[in-house]
């Protein structure tokens, strides 16, 4: 068995640094109690790669990443850069990652735990045992199609982004989706356009063809204005929502905050193989950035997703994840998912109270 694994760390910006120092403290104790090591190396991406590189994604950022076996990233972006030009902004290092390293497939649980079903906005029983998967196309689409500004011949500026998939990008999405929905309730909900875009048209054609190889699993269409609108009216109908870049972006957001708190999903962007990069859903909240009150446990959460997609270590990952649940039913909580009640606890006390928790959940394990 591999006794080394390496962990690239790419805190980003915000409240990045902080967040990602917690997740770190919780990979170290689980590295321990296995008696693995995992080899962190830290690298620079983002705004925090542009003030000090010049650009969002250095090549030594994207270098250390290859050489990884998997990479944990915290946030990018903030104020500070909102005025550059579109390749140095700090998302264009996110997206640039995400490409470069092939990440297509995006992972994005919302699972909704009962203890936070107070959080959520929306009524109580709509949202009791919410546990939806959003399976997000991450390096095609309007995204990464060709843009471009020009001048019109009577003088007015204009602007294109070129939405473009081809059948291999849809197919590849589309198994991965099909394979989670086979683990899961066996429902796929493929979410599209197709009354007005060529490119969900050709989606949902793709998607018909390789729902032959898959009997087991129902495979339905819905177009993403509905969708949006039958999250929030009725998200317990769904299970595994599969759709392309944008309208994942989208969805991704609207299904997590039916949990509660954008401050508690975690995130896989997976390669083909076990290669990944885990980030927290929510961005890089510069308002509260340094202050010490950033909820941690998404980022821990996405390292319990990393342990489990790109090392196997499925006993590992469940033990981090019931941790977490385990100090949330305690009553413990961040000013994020606090009622006003109770003490909002800072980033390194929730921090800590997982890692009491994790250490004993490990003891009874080994
Ligand atoms: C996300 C974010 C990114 C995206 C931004 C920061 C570029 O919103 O991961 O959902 O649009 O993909
Ligand atoms: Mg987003």
């Amino acid at each position: 068995m591999k006794t080394t694994y390496t962990i690239a760390v790419l805190p980003g910006d915000g409240i990045g640094p902080e967040i990602v120092a917690e997740a770190v403290k919780v990979l170290s104790l689980v590295a321990e109690r296995k008696g693995v090591t995992f080899n962190i190396v830290h690298g620079r991406i983002g705004g925090a790669a542009i003030d000090e590189d010049g650009t969002p994604l250095p090549d030594e950022t994207l270098r250390i990443a290859k050489a990884a076996d998997a990479v944990l990233l915290g946030a990018v972006g903030g104020p500070k850069w909102d005025q550059n030009p579109g390749h140095l902004r700090p998302e264009a290092g996110l997206l640039g990652i995400r490409k470069a390293l092939g990440l297509f497939a995006n992972l994005r649980p919302a699972t909704m735990h009962p203890v936070l079903v107070e959080a959520s906005s929306l009524k109580p029983e709509v949202v009791a045992g919410v546990d939806i998967m959003v399976v997000r196309e991450l390096t095609g689409g309007i995204y990464f199609g060709e843009k471009k500004r020009y001048t019109t011949d009577d003088g007015k500026e204009a602007a294109v982004d070129q939405l473009v998939y081809n059948e291999d990008e849809i197919e590849r999405i589309l198994r991965v989706s099909f394979e989670i929905a086979r683990n899961r309730k066996k429902q796929l909900v493929s979410v599209d356009k197709a009354n007005v875009l060529e490119s969900s048209r050709l989606w949902r054609k793709v998607a018909d063809r390789i729902s032959a190889d898959y009997p087991d699993v129902a495979l339905s269409h819905m177009l993403v204005d509905s969708c949006a609108m039958q999250l929030v009216r009725a998200p317990k109908q769904f299970d595994v929502i599969v759709t392309e870049n944008m309208f994942g972006d989208i969805l991704s957001d609207q299904a997590a905050m039916l949990t509660g708190s954008i401050g508690m999903l975690a995130s896989a962007s997976l390669a083909e193989g076990s290669f990944g990069l885990y980030e927290p859903v929510h961005g890089s909240a510069p308002d509260i950035a340094g202050k010490g009150i950033a909820n941690p446990l998404a980022t821990i959460l996405s390292a319990a997703m990393l342990l489990r997609h790109s090392f196997g270590m499925e006993t590992e990952a469940t033990a981090v994840e019931q941790s977490v649940w385990a100090v949330l039913e305690a009553g413990h909580r961040t000013g994020d998912l606090a009622d006003g009640t109770g003490k909002a606890l800072g980033t390194v006390e929730m921090g800590q109270l997982v890692l009491d928790e994790l250490s004993k959940q490990l003891a009874n394990i080994s």
